[in-house]
């Protein structure tokens, strides 16, 4: 077992070899994720979810589950540019990972949607995704099945088979998906041989070079308040040679959402946990590299070129975020 106060000494110890620390930046996982209180976790509702997750059954043809997209035996992404939905459909979207999306204050990466549960409910209705023609024939669908008609009694009582409880009893199993010990949390705990010579020179890199400015806190994408998001502008330097390369103004970010001009290209800043599984990067996913994306953001966002150094030991240091997932096995169809 760690010792509680052993991320202080990790602190003095970063302190006395010289840094100036951007505290900010150094925050272990927490162990569990907030919780609303009228979406209570219990085994059975965050079983139901974890079913309801890998039901083909949500999507008109029966193609495709919220797993098809978000594979929790992997990344908690499909690592595809683009996710592909029902009939072979492409969206215009890069499928972020459901690993610690219950940590994340809003969801999708213009964050237009407040929560976990209220973005469940969006991908069985979009035609390009899982293609329902509306909620009703969701919950119509799932109560001709005789065992999801029993769990949903069991778990929210008599007919409660509707589509607020699908969603919560998917978000239940969401706040389930979350990464602990990574071997920053570990090293942060006080296990100071956890992160390589080079993963420890990249932590001290992302503060000197700036990245922390919007990567901070324990997920590294500022502060996570429920509800609430935190956008930053990407590209914030116009005119580098990646932004035509990558496409990266075609999508107007927030702006789809609000439709207000000061959010034209402004986009949640994403977590850095687990990002060296989830490949390829940003929004539109067409940077295929982790180190690539490095150089993207060194340039678009701080306007630096980096050394090939600089951009090794900040990908050590990123890979070194990647956690522990609990084994997720698939289970049986009801
Ligand atoms: C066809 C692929 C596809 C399917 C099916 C799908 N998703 Fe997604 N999911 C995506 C894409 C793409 C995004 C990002 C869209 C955006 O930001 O505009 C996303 C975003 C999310 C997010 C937000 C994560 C974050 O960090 O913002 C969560 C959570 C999520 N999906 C859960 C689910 C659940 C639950 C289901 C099943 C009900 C589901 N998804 C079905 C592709 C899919
Ligand atoms: C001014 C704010 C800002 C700064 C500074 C910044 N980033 Fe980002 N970062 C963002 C935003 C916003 C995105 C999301 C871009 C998008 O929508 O595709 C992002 C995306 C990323 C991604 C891709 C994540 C994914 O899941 O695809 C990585 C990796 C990343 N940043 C690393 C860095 C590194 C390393 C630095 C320093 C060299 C840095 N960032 C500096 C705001 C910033």
């Amino acid at each position: 077992m760690m010792k509680p106060q052993s991320k202080p000494v990790a602190l003095l110890i970063l302190a006395l070899s010289g840094w100036t620390l951007d505290a900010r930046a150094l925050d272990a996982l927490p162990d569990r994720p907030p919780v609303p209180k009228d979406n209570k976790m219990t085994p059975a509702k965050i079983e139901l979810g974890k079913q309801l997750f890998f039901e083909k059954r949500l999507s008109h043809t029966s193609e495709v589950s919220c797993n098809s997209c978000h594979d929790v035996t992997g990344s908690g992404t499909d690592n595809q540019p683009f996710s592909t939905g029902i009939k072979g459909q492409k969206g215009g979207r890069n499928s972020p990972t459901v690993w610690n999306a219950a940590f994340m204050g809003v969801q999708f990466w213009d964050g237009r949607a407040a929560s976990l549960e209220e973005q469940a409910k969006g991908p069985m209705i979009n035609p390009l995704e899982m293609g329902m023609p509306s909620h009703d024939e969701v919950v119509k669908r799932l109560s001709d099945i005789p065992e999801y008609r029993k769990r949903f009694t069991q778990v929210f009582g008599k007919n409660s088979l509707n589509i607020d409880n699908v969603a919560r009893a998917l978000a239940a199993y969401e706040r389930t998906l979350i990464t602990p010990n990574s071997p920053y949390d570990q090293f942060l705990k006080g296990n100071f041989k956890a992160m390589s010579p080079n993963a420890l020179s990249g932590l001290k890199l992302v503060q000197t070079v700036g990245c922390t400015a919007c990567h901070f806190g324990a997920t590294f994408n500022g502060p996570q308040r429920s509800g609430t998001g935190f956008y930053q502008k990407f590209p914030l330097i116009p005119g580098s040679e990646y932004e035509k390369k990558y496409k990266l103004t075609e999508d107007a970010g927030r702006f789809n959402a609000t439709k207000n001009e000061l959010d034209r290209g402004m986009w949640r800043v994403p977590t850095w946990r687990n990002v060296a599984l989830t490949a390829p990067y940003f929004h539109n996913g067409s940077v295929p590299t982790l180190d690539e994306a490095v150089r993207v953001m060194a340039k678009t966002q701080l306007g630096k070129g980096l050394t090939e150094e600089q951009v090794r030991d900040i990908v050590a240091f990123l890979k070194s975020l990647t956690g522990e997932r609990p084994k997720q096995t698939v289970p049986a169809p009801l």
